[in-house]
């Protein structure tokens, strides 16, 4: 085993408020229990493992400590965060295929539950009415967040469509399948490549905290990794990046289940050449504290979002290994924009006459689409089996993958 030794646990600086006492307490329990993995793992956690145990460690991670996380005074603003106008262009452009498959949505990984709450809308203006709303989320505390947020913006009436699901459904499924930003949050192992070979970065313990630390990959990472520097290589010297081996389990999981359907996924990436070209040397794993960036991974167990962008390549191939079908792919401005979002906007400004609210909702939808926004750095999938995308004008850019 080699230390890399080039990280500490820093906390992030910069504006925004410091952790409170409370806050601080987490994160040193949730420390104490990846040191204790560290000193059984003989001083080495891969880092996928230590990812897992800082977002979801039972009680303590930081999708389900209970602290504020998403929205202006969280860490980190979504698309659906953003604009009602998000959900409300999914629900319009799905509505056909929601009317010929039975109605029926999956949602993984509600997030504040906003998303649901649009679509839930969306449709029900579009005349489409849902049989049922199923939402899979891992947090728990995130889950009562949804309930209790969808209940007050949907009314008891509408609640009693909307189930939430410890696991996949058993039988199999016809529905829409959504999930924005959920892979990104997915576990990702850590590479370098170092003198011809690929080196499994983890975590290890250093004199003042965690510090990162580096052993030869095990094979399945060895490979992938070969596999990426011998189609988009040559990578300089003491290269970095990342490789998530959930994403084909994960879609094989849904696959299985789904009889009939579409799988909507969302979230930042690249095509696999962008992802590990060799000018992208420290990879795209970053942490998110109060609406800051924070380049350092180890800082702050528990209390900073960690996420790593999506290799949309690999999701095509782990979806087509599942028998899916990749019906499309574009960036989520001009996916947006071809799915009906100017003639919603058009339409809920049509009756407004405060200028301000005129201004906050052209806002959003730049906000959304812009290239330099959320427009380029967000990618759209839409994946299928034995049923047809809904007729939209976005490019096709499937030739990109
Ligand atoms: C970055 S948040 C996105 C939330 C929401 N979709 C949005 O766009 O605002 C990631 C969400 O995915 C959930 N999540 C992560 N992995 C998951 C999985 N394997 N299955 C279901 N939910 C998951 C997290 O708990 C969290 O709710």
């Amino acid at each position: 085993m080699v230390d890399a030794s080039e990280s500490s646990t820093a906390p992030p600086t910069g504006p925004g408020p410091a952790p409170d006492p409370e806050a601080l307490a987490l994160s040193s329990e949730l420390l104490s229990q990846i040191q204790a993995e560290v000193a059984s793992g003989g001083g080495f956690l891969p880092f996928a493992r230590y990812m897992e145990q800082v977002l979801y460690a039972p009680g303590l991670g930081y999708y389900v400590n209970g602290l504020r996380k998403l929205g202006r005074e969280g860490d980190f603003v979504t698309a659906p965060e953003v604009s009602t106008l998000f959900g409300a262009t999914l629900a319009r452009w799905f509505a056909p295929v929601l009317e010929d498959e039975g109605c029926e949505i999956l949602e993984f990984g509600a997030g504040s539950g906003r998303l649901a709450g649009d679509v839930i809308l969306g449709l029900e203006e579009a005349g489409v009415s849902l049989r049922r709303y199923r939402i899979l989320e891992v947090s728990p505390d995130l889950r009562q967040r949804q309930q209790a947020f969808l209940a007050n913006r949907l009314g008891a009436e509408r609640m009693v469509r909307v189930e939430w699901l410890d696991r996949l459904p058993e039988a199999p499924i016809r529905a829409l399948v959504l999930a924005n930003e959920v892979l990104d949050a997915m576990p990702v192992e850590l590479f370098c490549w170092r003198d011809g070979r690929v080196w499994q970065r983890g975590v290890g313990a250093g004199e003042s905290g965690l510090v990162f630390a580096d052993r030869l990959a095990p094979p399945a990472l060895d490979a992938a990794a070969r596999e990426f520097q011998a189609s988009f290589g040559p990578w300089p010297e003491g290269y970095v990046s990342e490789w998530r081996p959930t994403v084909g389990p994960w879609l094989h999981a849904v696959a299985e289940r789904l009889e009939r359907g579409l799988i909507w996924i969302g979230d930042y990436g690249y095509p696999r050449h962008a992802f590990y070209a060799p000018e992208r040397v420290t990879g795209t794993l970053v942490g998110y504290y109060r609406q800051q960036l924070v380049l350092d991974p180890l800082a702050w167990p528990g209390l900073m979002d960690l996420t790593a962008s999506v290799d949309f390549t690999g999701v095509a191939e782990g979806a087509t290994k599942a028998g899916l079908d990749v019906l499309a792919y574009a960036g989520q401005g001009e996916f947006l924009l071809g799915a009906g979002l100017p003639a919603l906007f058009e339409q809920s400004v049509a009756g407004k006459d405060d200028p301000k609210e005129i201004m906050q909702l052209a806002q959003q939808v730049r906000m959304l689409t812009l290239p330099g926004e959320m427009g380029e750095r967000f990618q759209v999938m839409v994946l299928g089996r034995d049923c047809a995308l809904p007729p939209a004008s976005f490019p096709d850019r499937r030739e990109r993958l």
